[in-house]
């Protein structure tokens, strides 16, 4: 078994004591300073595949405040692979905290409005970007493929390296790293555990589908698994003041920073569902961190965060800035 990637870390909480179960944090997020969290474990083998294939570039499509866009520019730049972002929003965003740092990383933005975007699974739309990219390697919303699969997929081996737990928790956006801790969860170990989803959009029961297409043939067997879907408090990118309140304070008192938009969603969900009581006794619970903090860039320009609550992220700015550490993913 080689060393675990990532480490796992107990934290504590008065409530985690007065539900009596304990709580560890899977901290993907500091896999490294640029492509943290589920973007590394997804892009490890599309990557892989890239730089064995003979294509001219590599295409993925994203928001214009996207972690993925972000983290797959870096890594594009850093295998020396030419690419594509095709952004929903206008051109206007190219200088935006995240898209910033994308073209100076390398990546060309492609603006489509929000109605085009819409069609980014269509086979039409796809064939024009082909025509227009030849020879670029597709990858989709989130890098979410089946090479991502297989890379979350080993969150799981490690994990049983590391603890014994009974239920696993992360946070959901396109549903592919919720179908690969499903999936690594049957290969790795013969006794199920409980996986939950925390959907951080509104009305993403129709990603159950989208999760159950992704499985691998092993996955689809797992049937102790949930998607949550009441837990988003507002909708994609929505939150109020004092959930932030409430993030902001968490962390603090775990040392551990989570943001507003998918890993501090979770914690919200963990500490309302205890609150309902919906743990067992003595319930060993791991949190996934899926990075991510590079998005809070975006919300404090636009004047929904203060800068001076997350210092973390001038930290990891000057970080990214100094020499990255690549785990692995160095060309
Ligand atoms: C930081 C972060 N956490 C969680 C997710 C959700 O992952 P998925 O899209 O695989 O459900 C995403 C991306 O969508 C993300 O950027």
């Amino acid at each position: 078994m080689p060393k675990p990637l990532s480490i796992l870390q107990k934290i504590n909480h008065p409530l985690f004591d007065k539900y009596k179960v304990t709580v560890q944090v899977k901290r993907d997020d500091l896999l490294h300073n640029i492509i943290s969290g589920n973007k590394w474990r997804k892009l490890k083998y599309n990557l892989e595949k890239l730089k064995q294939g003979n294509y001219q570039g590599a295409l993925t499509f994203g928001g214009s405040y996207s972690n993925h866009i972000h983290a797959f520019a870096y890594a594009c730049k850093q295998a020396n692979i030419p690419c594509i972002g095709v952004i929903r929003g206008e051109a206007h965003y190219a200088n935006n905290f995240t898209l910033a740092w994308a073209r100076q990383w390398g990546m060309q933005c492609h603006f489509v409005d929000r109605k085009t975007y819409r069609r980014r699974f269509e086979t039409n739309f796809l064939a024009e970007l082909s025509e227009l990219y030849a020879n670029y390697f597709f990858i989709p919303e989130g890098g979410s493929n089946t090479l991502a699969i297989a890379g979350v997929a080993e969150i799981l081996t490690e994990l049983d390296s590391q603890t014994e737990f009974d239920t696993l928790l992360t946070p959901v956006g396109s549903g592919g790293t919720l179908a690969g801790l499903i999936s690594g969860d049957t290969v790795a170990n013969s006794k199920q555990h409980r996986i939950l989803g925390i959907a951080v959009l509104k009305q993403a029961e129709y990603l159950v589908d989208e999760i159950k297409y992704l499985l691998t043939p092993e996955g689809k067997q797992h049937n102790n698994w949930q998607l949550l879907t009441t837990l988003h408090r507002g909708g994609y990118g929505k939150f109020s003041s004092d959930d932030v309140q409430r993030i902001i304070a968490f962390n603090q008192q775990t040392g551990i920073t989570f943001e507003p938009v998918y890993s501090g969603k979770m914690i919200l969900a963990l500490l309302d569902l205890l609150a309902q009581g919906y743990f067992k006794e003595n319930e060993r619970l791991v949190l996934l961190h899926t990075g991510g903090l590079q998005g809070l860039g975006g919300m404090i320009e636009q004047g929904r965060l203060n800068a001076e609550d997350w210092p973390e992220l001038t930290k990891a700015k000057e970080k990214a800035n100094a020499k990255a550490i690549d785990n692995g993913l160095e060309p």
